[in-house]
């Protein structure tokens, strides 16, 4: 039997962002988190290099803002960059609060009043402003913040539910626009509940599964975007997909970053030879900003018909690199690398979806009492690239200050209203899986191969010719058959990838991540590319 469920606010994902904003609500308030996996399922906890922030008395707010839009290439929105940078130090002052135990800073000199945690260095900052925990600091951030979660009554935090859609009033066919709740799978009954809440919360991070080699955790589908399209959400910059120079490539090894901070702190890149070959592409070299970096490797890669390049930090002490880097360390010895005498082979695989699900600095989108924070959204910050761990920071500052909106808000938010359940009588169980696998590959190989690193007209072509055959058919299949959490995911990531085909589609020009052969060139003027639902012909 399916059940009915009632919260003042209901968040959709339980990383950084859902947790945050879960914990800043007033403990009066009844609010449900859900994941769709372990409440550890997201990005956040495999989260390495740490969270940029404006905190040693040396560097500034102005010197974060210039790296960001210098990153974001003629594409941040100035007043997001400011919003987020200018809420730095409080962010992580909070986190400090909840228990987050950063790395102190061991350095003589530092002893001095000055700040008191080490930061590292990343591609693209001027300063060392990047406050972690050793390599695992999402880890840290998630455990802190979910023992405190545990600690509030108010908070239930419910695993292994998947939301389906949003319920808004428009889609019941009542007069409004507002969101009601969400329908959610609970995997373990394998029932659709009824969430209705005052105030509904996306915060389901990215669609970087979209692509065939990803460092990001199963999962990451894209569901928050998909789900605020389905219900009448703009969504932008969604072309820009963000590839993480340096994956580990082993054939065993399934998604496993190499952090940034490693470059950070002097690691270089090499080609088989042992040569470097990032002079040739950037002044900044191994920390020239990601896209560059990325593109760099790609670049290599395909010169010399390699699989693979090196990055090397075996030059630094190993006590160094042991201390530095312990998750780094261990994970490569598990596959037979000693990373303190030997280089690391690397590739680049998607990492980050810089577009997204539009919303203002308060986290608000376009549908009344719909929030969206984190990876799901697009704030303006990113611009066509996003600088190493500003969204971790991102994640903390806006769902700070949506829940501030929310508070606000909610003396006017109406009472809940009745709603209706889950419609599962049309439906049957499925008995060709088959289909959601083989569909799911296709996908993910189609998006790799004509909409990764480097596009062109006729692979965009190509790929939404594809996806509009599959979504065909993922329409067919849902119609029919009782969900799944694949096919949920299925759906949605063939919805996110046709957004990101037609996003990218519109951008005749390269700017940032967004390369194609077609129009090598930037154009004068940098504009956002915002997709609506209203005015979608798909
Ligand atoms: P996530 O942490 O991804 O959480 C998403 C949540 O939504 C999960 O709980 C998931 O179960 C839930 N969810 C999704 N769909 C549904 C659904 N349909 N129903 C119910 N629940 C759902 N950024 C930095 O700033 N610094 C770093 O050092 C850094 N390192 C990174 C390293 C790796 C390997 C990766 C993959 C990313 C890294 N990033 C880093 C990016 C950063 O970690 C993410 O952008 C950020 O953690 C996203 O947080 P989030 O709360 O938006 O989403
Ligand atoms: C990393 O540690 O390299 C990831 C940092 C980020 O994605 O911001």
């Amino acid at each position: 039997m399916s059940q009915h469920f009632q919260h003042d606010v209901l968040v959709i994902g339980s990383g950084a962002a859902g947790l945050t904003l879960a914990l800043t609500l007033p403990s009066h308030l009844k609010i449900a988190v859900l994941s769709k996996g372990e409440l550890s399922q997201g990005s956040t906890f495999w989260a390495q290099g740490g969270v940029a922030a404006v905190l040693d008395d040396t560097d500034t707010v102005e010197s974060h803002v210039e790296d960001t839009l210098v990153a974001g290439a003629g594409l941040c929105r100035e007043d997001a960059v400011k919003f987020t940078v200018e809420h730095s130090r409080e962010a992580i002052q909070w986190l400090i609060e909840q228990g987050v135990p950063f790395t102190r800073d061991h350095e003589p000199g530092r002893e001095d009043g000055s700040f008191e945690f080490h930061l590292t260095r990343e591609g693209g900052h001027s300063h060392r402003r990047i406050i972690h925990a050793a390599d695992a600091t999402g880890a840290a951030i998630f455990n802190a913040l979910l023992e405190q979660a545990r600690q509030r009554p108010n908070i239930e935090l419910l695993s292994q539910r998947v939301a389906v859609d949003l319920i808004t009033e428009q889609k019941l066919g009542m007069d409004g626009q507002r969101c009601l709740g969400a329908y959610v799978l609970d995997r373990s009954t394998g029932e659709v509940d009824t969430f209705s809440a005052r105030f509904t919360v996306l915060a389901s991070g990215g669609a970087s599964k979209v692509y065939l080699y990803t460092s990001n955790p199963d999962g990451n589908s894209g569901d928050g975007i998909a789900m605020a399209w389905r219900a009448g959400c703009r969504v932008g910059n969604l072309e820009f997909n963000q590839f993480h120079p340096t994956c580990l490539y082993h054939p065993q090894a399934k998604s496993f970053l190499i952090t940034e901070a490693l470059r950070g702190e002097g690691a270089l890149l090499r080609l088989p030879n042992g040569e470097r070959f990032m002079p040739r592409f950037h002044t900044l070299g191994e920390l020239a900003p990601r896209d560059v970096v990325a593109r760099a490797i790609d670049h290599e890669m395909k010169r010399l018909g390699i699989d693979y390049v090196y990055l090397d930090i075996s030059h630094k002490p190993a006590e160094f690199i042991r201390e530095h880097f312990p998750t780094v360390y261990e994970r490569c010895l598990d596959f037979g690398i000693d990373i303190t005498c030997e280089p690391i082979p690397v590739v680049p695989a998607a990492h980050y979806t810089c577009g997204g699900v539009l919303v203002d600095s308060q986290g608000r989108t376009d549908v009344p009492n719909l929030y969206a924070i984190g990876e799901t959204t697009f704030t303006g910050l990113h611009g066509a690239n996003r600088m190493a761990s500003n969204s971790l920071l991102e994640c903390f500052v806006y769902a700070r200050s949506a829940a501030a909106d929310i508070l606000a808000e909610l003396p006017k938010a109406q009472t809940l209203v009745a709603l209706p359940c889950w419609d599962a009588s049309q439906v049957t169980d499925s008995d060709e899986d088959v289909i959601i696998a083989h569909n799911w590959d296709e996908l993910r190989r189609f998006m790799w191969d004509y909409v990764g690193i480097v596009r062109t007209n006729k692979r965009l072509a190509r790929a939404q010719h594809r996806v509009r055959l599959l979504l065909d058919e993922i329409d067919e299949f849902y119609s029919n058959y009782k969900v799944s959490r694949d096919l949920i995911e299925l759906r949605n990531l063939a919805q996110v990838a046709e957004l990101i085909i037609l996003s990218a589609m519109q951008r005749h020009e390269s700017r940032g991540l967004h390369y194609t052969l077609d129009y090598p060139d930037l154009l004068p003027e940098a504009r956002d590319t915002i997709l609506a639902p209203s005015t979608y012909c798909g």
